[in-house]
């Protein structure tokens, strides 16, 4: 039987990516390690609990010990790592445990893919890594030789990480893969990230924070591409290589909250504009061109139809935020709105 161990499943990208493998890979074992930290949500998983291919281990990438053990008992297939603190403006705020985690705890897993001779080790990497584009080059894209150029503590960490797994697979022939994809939206994103940050807000009649004059360009992708990129990666990607993953599909912040705002029936008067955020990254865009050539993906959800699927979703599933926001996140919404 296969086996993959996908870390950092109990998150946005890798619950998705859960659901997305019950659904289209059935054939898989899946074993799900997770720290559960603040962005970790057990309640998602629900649906998978009772399922006999899956389990679910709480535990820490960079905890050496608990990684080893859990290699030797699970014997995995393929292992795939979205384990990460994620978010930029915590990442600015503190820096320490994003080096902890997106660093160390990613050699610890390539050194077990190392020792326990995995056929796959998937490093799910970001766009930040190359840095931002002007404004005023829409002519430019970050393709997969663009240079490393990253702009916060959380992009830098996702770019060590990410080098490290490519020198793992030039010194050791380590079989990786990495995929840079950019930014993702969907159904179980945490609160704090732009979209369901702004769907929460609008929900609750609450002023909607855009940092600077909102003209920032981000590109973005419906979750569940992302996974289907991500598998295609692991079945018939090429050891070695890395993909960039994209719809082109560039918005302007404040459009998208202009969109939110006309779904939700609410009014442009709840549009604060806040200080910026720290070395703000202008825009990215992402080529997709290696990824279609090379094997055929292709994003299926349009943004119009993805939005409007991701609202409805938070608006029926309002206790899975709404736990969230009344819980310890409030302290950090706190610290970082108010007075902003
Ligand atoms: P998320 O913050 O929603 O989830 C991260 C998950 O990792 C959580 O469940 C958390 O508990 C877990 N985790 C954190 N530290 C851990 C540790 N030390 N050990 C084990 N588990 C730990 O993140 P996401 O948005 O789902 O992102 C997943 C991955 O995709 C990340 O590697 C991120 O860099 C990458 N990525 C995200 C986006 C995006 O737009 N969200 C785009 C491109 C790439
Ligand atoms: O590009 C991929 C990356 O996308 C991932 O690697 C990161 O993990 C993910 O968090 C995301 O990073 P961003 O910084 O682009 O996402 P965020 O949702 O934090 O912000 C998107 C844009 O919206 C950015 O220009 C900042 C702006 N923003 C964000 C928040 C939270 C606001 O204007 N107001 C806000 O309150």
């Amino acid at each position: 039987m296969k086996t993959m161990i996908v870390t950092g499943g109990a998150g946005f990208i890798g619950s998705n990516f859960l659901f997305y493998m019950r659904r289209t890979a059935p054939e898989w074992r899946l074993v799900c390690l997770d720290k559960l930290t603040y962005a970790g949500n057990l309640s998602t998983l629900s649906p998978l609990m009772e399922d006999r291919m899956f389990s679910f281990v709480r535990g820490d990438i960079a905890d050496r010990e608990c990684v080893y053990a859990l290699f030797e008992r699970e014997k995995p297939t393929v292992v795939v790592n979205f384990a990460a603190e994620t978010h930029v403006d915590r990442s600015i705020e503190d820096p320490a445990v994003f080096l902890q985690t997106n660093v160390m705890g990613t050699q610890v897993l390539l050194d077990a893919c190392r020792d326990f001779a995995v056929e796959r080790f998937h490093q799910v990497s970001t766009d930040e890594v190359y840095g931002d584009l002007p404004l005023d080059r829409p002519d430019l894209f970050f393709t997969e030789t663009t240079p490393l150029r990253p702009s916060s503590p959380y992009s830098a960490s996702k770019a060590g990480a990410d080098l490290l797994c490519r020198a793992y697979g030039r010194t050791y022939d380590l079989p990786v893969t990495v995929s840079r994809c950019s930014n993702n939206y969907g159904p179980y994103q945490f609160p704090e990230k732009l979209i369901p940050l702004m769907i929460a807000n609008a929900l609750a009649d609450k002023p909607l924070p855009v940092y600077g004059t909102g003209v920032n360009v981000r590109d973005w992708l419906y979750v569940e591409d992302h996974c289907a990129a991500i598998y295609d990666i692991i079945e018939r990607g090429t050891p070695g290589s890395v993909y960039n993953v994209g719809g082109h599909n560039e918005m302007r912040n404040i459009d998208i909250v202009r969109m939110i705002l006309r779904l939700l029936h609410k009014s442009e008067s709840l549009i604060t504009f806040v200080a910026d955020r720290k070395g703000h990254d202008q825009r990215y865009a992402i080529d997709p061109t290696f990824i279609h050539r090379e094997l055929g993906w292709l994003p299926k959800t349009s943004f119009a139809d993805g939005l409007e699927k991701t609202v409805a979703w938070y608006r029926t599933n309002r206790t899975w935020w709404e736990n969230i926001v009344n819980g310890e996140y409030r302290d950090y919404y706190e610290r970082m709105y108010s007075n902003r």
